[in-house]
């Protein structure tokens, strides 16, 4: 069949290199990619968010499927763009309706679907510029650290964890009275905090049955001994070592069931990603966050480790017959870690050549921020490449990743040093 995806980071070369490996996927197409699903598939200009770009483009190549990488044409309705239009309406989106997108588009909605349908939660409150004094006065109940999140989207920026009664009066001023986050913030949810270990857990449903996917543990700050500025993420690990059996289970029966009957009981449509952002607090996993796709750079280490047919997974998932599916994953480790351009998550550079792609030997390196340019891959972005290794322990998976890590170069490239070092 004919395929679209729709990105341009690692997320989408990794979900592109699996889709490739289905007898099943005939043509792709990737909108807009970057580098690396240029070399496996075809790119095409489109802004992921131009739903009538994408719509002339689906009809004109005969696309069948449209799979979407990330957050924004979901939170903006390309689901149900496509359910609505008697042209589309046949084509398969992967991805959650407008609502269901809402758990990540909106922190207050999540929080209300985890409350309502009990799944375990940080107790909240959220406010308005109108109601600012009583979100202070709040804050006077609770123990430092304070945790603000601006409840719309603001590209993986909205959460500020203080510790300081000051400070977290003043920034949630900031938030709700001086717009920080633009509109993001004209609501803010302010959280108890957790204490505890953080770990990813991936869903992929079809509404009413899921299949639960590799988990992974992201490397979010910038700096070795997780320093420094929060980052989309700078590598990632799977499975989680820490994840035994019983938390597993907890995390199934207490989390991802409720999680699939909520948006059942809801009405709500959803047939894609759910990305659960955990944290485990003495043993018990709490929900801190939903996402409606997959993470970047968890799937880099997730999707490699499937072996069921992606394709067919995703046909299962718009037919609602997951349940007759077996989900098949390698049992080894796989870790990756993100090269960043220098200076990132601040100011940075971009097109600077990159050497040494053909030296990799052994391991998957996918592309993030990169493009051709004059036949040479230049970095176009913050977050650049994503070494992936597999091992028969994550130690084994990592020093591959360093290994290769030396063959690459370009001006001013960054990584971390420490992946998967918590976890020896
Ligand atoms: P989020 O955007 O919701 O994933 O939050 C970003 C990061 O803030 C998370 O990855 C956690 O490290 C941290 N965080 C969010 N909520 C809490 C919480 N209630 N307690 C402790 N840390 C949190
Ligand atoms: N790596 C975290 C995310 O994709 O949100």
């Amino acid at each position: 069949m004919t395929i679209l995806l729709l990105g341009s980071g690692g997320r989408e070369h990794a979900l592109a290199f699996k889709l490739l490996q289905s007898p099943k996927c005939n043509t792709l197409f990737v909108a807009p990619g970057n580098a690396g699903t240029a070399a496996i598939a075809s790119n095409i200009q489109i802004n992921p968010t131009d739903f009538q770009a994408i719509k002339d483009f689906v009809i004109q190549q005969k696309v069948e499927m449209v799979v979407v990488g990330p957050e924004d044409p979901l939170v903006l309705g390309i689901y149900d763009f496509f359910k609505h239009d008697s042209e589309l309406s046949h084509i398969p989106v992967i991805g959650p309706s407008k609502i269901g997108a809402q758990l990540e588009g909106s922190k207050e909605f999540a929080k209300e679907f985890l409350i309502k349908h009990k799944i375990p939660t940080a107790a909240y409150d959220s406010f308005t510029a109108e109601t600012v004094e009583k979100g202070c006065a709040f804050l006077e109940t609770l123990q430092p650290p304070y945790v603000l999140k601006a409840d719309g989207l603001a590209a993986g920026k909205g959460v500020l964890i203080l510790q300081d009664l000051d400070e977290a009066k003043e920034e949630l001023r900031n938030m709700l009275v001086h717009a920080k986050f633009g509109n993001a913030s004209a609501k803010v949810v302010i959280e108890e905090f957790l204490d505890g270990i953080e770990l990813s857990c991936f869903v992929l449903t079809d509404g009413k049955n899921y299949k639960v996917l590799p988990n992974a543990k992201d490397y979010k700050r910038i700096g070795d001994g997780d320093t420094g500025l929060n980052t989309g993420g700078m590598g990632a690990v799977s499975p989680v070592p820490f994840a035994d059996n019983i938390l597993l289970e907890k995390i199934e029966t207490r989390i991802v069931k409720p999680t699939v009957e909520g948006l059942q009981k809801d009405g709500i449509e959803y047939k894609g990603f759910v990305f659960i952002g955990l944290i485990i607090v003495k043993g018990e996993p709490m929900v801190i966050e939903y996402n409606v796709r997959m993470g970047d750079p968890e799937t880099e280490v997730v999707m490699p480790r499937i072996q069921t047919d992606l394709v067919e997974l995703f046909q299962a998932v718009a037919h609602q017959e997951l349940d007759k599916i077996d989900l098949e994953v390698d049992p080894r480790s796989a870790t990756t870690v993100m090269l960043v351009s220098g200076g990132y998550p601040e100011d940075y550079g971009k097109g600077f050549e990159i050497s040494g792609l053909e030296n990799i030997e052994g391991s998957l390196l996918f592309h993030a921020g990169t493009k051709l340019e004059n036949g040479k891959v230049v970095t176009n972005g913050g977050r650049v490449l994503a070494m992936t290794s597999f091992g028969d322990d994550f130690r084994q998976a990592i020093k591959k990743s360093y290994q290769n890590i030396d063959r690459l170069h370009f001006d001013k490239m960054y990584f971390r040093k420490d992946i998967g070092r918590d976890l020896l």
